[in-house]
């Protein structure tokens, strides 16, 4: 175990990833955002100075359970104030779960803009083996800035802006070197805003070991489709050809039917949804040319995520002792269509809800001026909770549960309708996971144990979404605070303080 220590200048910076040039977020001048690399038992240190000069900022390091480091979740509204233009704050924590993870801002649908990238955790007794790695990030990509396009009538479905491209690695170029005979494990990691994206590596047998940081039992995949929705990860073994004179393919392709026909929009013309990366095994041999459109059909061209099985074989969460039934849907709010959650759309609190819960103790969930917005739910230390979402959208949600990784029961297909208490498909040792894709007009059963007390975001995953008010606030044993959630440090306080203090002019 060791610290790793990195020190951060966030700023803008130009690229253009798929040939438009535009103003883009990235870290100490670079931009992709580096991966960072840790193992098992380190410890990340991660000073970070906000040097956009007109945007405030945060991380969010996206999988991570942050046992009794809840502080550090940076999560604005939750654990933390925006970190404003101009100042610093430091977060640190300890890494005990190994597998595939991100780090994005949390802050007002800004990661689009760039700001996100792969924090892998290697893990030297990984239940399988492996000569080499890489990571593969798939993204939706917009030209123009998120404030831009969440400034429009844009958020609470339907009107959501498309996505002018598909980027693999933050590029559509990417190529990645590969030698033969080995095996390599493979990262892949949604670090997009909104489709989900469908992946494939051509002409390679895949096989699943990892989602969400949970082994999986192995899972051979073929040459199936694999899904990700925004916020999911996974990893998949590939054995590389001997016979080195053929480049192959990594195909992605941004979910239409998200994007378009379940909410019955016209597809613009020549639209293309794709992505193109090579698995290059000789520089000087051709490229296979990128695909023309392939549309996926849901139901026998891709492996479920729900089908996978843990490899810990960790048994089902059972009895419920705190069932939650989540109802999402829709109200104009002050005359702008919103997201809600039986019928409340959020609205986060200016003092971050940790800090309050901190200040008061138990009773700050009696307080409901401070928590009237946030759509809390409140359980209590160690029950098993199990929470249901009916979507009542024609849209898609990816939802994401902060602090854990919860055990899937349930997804339904499309249209699959609402929750009635009946289980068709619960396998003894579910999947677990932190970001389940709710299909529309459908639902999602998940289970998990109430260990980790700390207060935690559940939301959906598309910003557009997160911004219209799709999310909830877990707030867990917070009979058990202060003794298990550690106060903020100075320079989250100080950063609190900057962003409230008035401007003067
Ligand atoms: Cu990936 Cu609430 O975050």
């Amino acid at each position: 175990a060791k610290d790793v220590y990195l020190n951060w200048n966030i700023t803008w910076v130009n690229a253009a990833p798929d040939g438009v040039e535009r103003p883009v977020i990235g870290v100490n001048g670079q931009w992709p955002c580096p991966q960072i690399d840790v193992n098992v038992g380190d410890q990340l240190i991660v000073d970070v100075y906000n040097g956009l000069g007109n945007e405030s900022t945060s991380i969010h390091w996206h999988g991570m359970r942050q046992e009794g480091s809840g502080v550090m979740d940076g999560a604005v509204g939750v654990t933390q104030c925006p970190l404003p233009p101009g100042s610093h704050m430091q977060y640190h924590f300890d890494i005990n779960e190994p597998g595939t993870y991100w780090y994005h801002s949390h802050y007002a649908g800004q990661y689009p803009d760039g700001f996100r990238g792969a924090l892998i955790v290697h893990d030297p007794k990984a239940p399988f083996e492996y000569d080499e790695e890489f990571t593969l990030t798939l993204s939706d990509w917009y030209h123009q800035e998120m404030p831009d396009l969440l400034s429009g009538p844009v958020v609470a479905g339907g009107k959501e802006p498309f996505p002018d491209s598909a980027l693999i690695n933050d590029s559509t170029n990417t190529k990645i070197k590969v030698l033969p005979n080995k095996t390599y494990l493979v990262h892949i990691i949604c670090i997009g805003n909104w489709p989900g994206h469908f992946w494939v590596i051509d002409g390679h047998e895949m096989t699943v070991v990892e989602v969400d940081g949970v082994y999986t039992d192995p899972h051979p995949a073929g040459d199936k489709f694999l899904r990700v929705a925004t916020g999911q990860r996974m990893s998949v073994l590939i054995k590389t050809k001997a016979d080195t004179s053929k480049n192959f393919a990594i195909w992605d392709t941004m979910d239409v039917n998200m994007m378009f026909f379940f909410e019955n929009r016209t597809m613009p013309e020549n639209y293309n949804p794709n992505a193109t990366a090579w698995l290059v095994y000789d520089e000087a041999k051709p490229l296979p040319e990128p695909p023309v459109f392939h549309e996926i059909d849901f139901n026998d061209d891709f492996v479920d995520d729900v089908t996978l099985v843990p490899a810990d074989h960790q048994p089902l969460l059972e009895p419920v002792d705190h069932q939650i039934i989540m109802d999402t849907g829709g109200a104009l709010v002050d005359g702008v269509p919103r997201f809600t959650v039986n019928n409340k759309t959020y609205i986060g609190p200016k003092v971050p809800s940790l800090y309050t819960a901190n200040t008061v103790g138990a009773e700050f969930s009696s307080n409901p001026e401070v928590y009237g917005q946030v759509n809390p739910f409140i359980l209590k230390h160690n029950e098993i909770v199990e929470i249901v979402i009916n979507n009542h959208h024609n849209n898609l949600h990816p939802w994401h549960l902060h602090g854990h990784q919860f055990q899937v029961l349930q997804r339904t297909p499309v249209d699959g309708g609402y929750y009635t208490g009946l289980f068709s498909n619960v396998s003894a040792t579910p999947i677990r996971r932190d970001t389940i894709m709710v299909q529309n007009h459908g639902h999602t059963v998940i289970r998990f144990k109430a260990d980790n007390p700390g207060i935690w975001m559940l939301h959906c995953h598309v910003e557009w979404h997160v911004e219209a008010g799709l999310m909830a606030t877990i707030i867990e044993a917070p009979e058990t605070f202060p003794n298990t959630v550690h106060a903020p440090p100075k320079s989250h306080y100080d950063a609190c303080a900057a962003y409230h203090q008035p401007v003067s002019g």
